[in-house]
């Protein structure tokens, strides 16, 4: 069974909405338009991927969703809440890393309740709740440096875990991973989300990847961002191993679609 049912998708409350969505940068006197018009939906226990050219506004999109910028037209809604002033619904793991390397473990884990002035006794309690049940038990006093690339990994999705967030926001998770820590990663954190019953939105280059673990993937075009096209991905996930999930022949159909969809660079392709 996929961990999000399609024919739940349309009963599943809405829990992320991007209206009308355009961000234009300053860029010093010149205006650079980043995302044109962005519009989709997020229901509840669903992850939806996006995919798209390199430098096309995935992660502006990302600091508009998380209320880090406002956007210069529309607006997202959390929970039927602006983000404006609903901060705190929204996890975000950052395309770029990750952990405070001079703080340990379960400090690392335990800084978004501390951000968010959980009392700290109650934070370790989460944290090393969090880090028992994933596996880290016995690495709670470890700094990031002693750890290998998916344990990092896995700490920084137990941080944004331990607040609690509606929608979890990954971009680019596994970017920085060997091939194989990668798929290992996808299936981890797929399960996690759907254990914890959480939405996500991943940003990927990978292909793969977005089929391996959305129900859905947005596909932008090109910058100025605008939606390009969105594919429902109907595979059985749970139980399926990495291997399983690839060679399977509809992977390979939705494989071939996207690629056939995505803009590529001038001259390539
Ligand atoms: N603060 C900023 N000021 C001016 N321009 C910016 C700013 N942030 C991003 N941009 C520009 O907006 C565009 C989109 O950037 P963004 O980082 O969102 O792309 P991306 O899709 O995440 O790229 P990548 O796939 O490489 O991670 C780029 O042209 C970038 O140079
Ligand atoms: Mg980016």
């Amino acid at each position: 069974m996929n961990a999000f049912a399609h024919d739940l998708a349309e009963a599943a409350p809405i829990v992320l909405r991007a209206d009308n969505v355009g961000v234009t940068f300053d860029g010093a006197g010149r205006p650079v338009e980043a995302i044109r018009k962005v519009d989709f939906e997020l229901r509840r226990g669903e992850t939806l991927a996006i995919v798209g050219p390199s430098g096309c506004g995935k992660s502006t999109l990302f600091n508009a969703i998380a209320g880090l910028l406002r956007p210069t037209r529309g607006h997202v809604e959390v929970g039927g809440r602006r983000v404006d002033d609903a901060a705190g619904h929204v996890g975000y793991m950052l395309q770029k890393d990750l952990l405070l390397p001079w703080r340990s473990v379960l400090d690392n884990v335990m800084l978004g309740l501390e951000i968010r002035k959980t009392p700290k006794p109650r934070a370790r309690e989460i944290a090393l709740e969090l880090i028992r049940t994933y596996g880290l038990s016995g690495f709670e006093h470890a700094k990031p440096a002693a750890l290998s690339g998916g344990m990092r990994q896995r700490v920084a999705i137990m941080r944004t875990l331990a607040f609690d967030p509606e929608v979890i926001l990954l971009d680019e998770p596994f970017s920085a991973l060997d091939f194989q820590t990668r798929l290992l990663m996808q299936a981890d954190v797929s399960r996690v989300i759907a254990e914890r019953g959480k939405s996500a939105i991943l940003v990927t280059h990978d292909i793969g990847e977005a089929i391996a673990m959305a129900d859905r993937v947005l596909m932008l075009s090109a910058r100025p961002a605008t939606v390009q096209s969105m594919l429902v991905i109907d595979l059985p996930r749970a139980n399926c191993d990495p291997a399983g999930l690839r060679t399977a022949p509809k992977f390979q159909e939705y494989f071939a679609k996207i690629w056939a969809d995505l803009e590529k660079p001038g001259g390539l392709g």
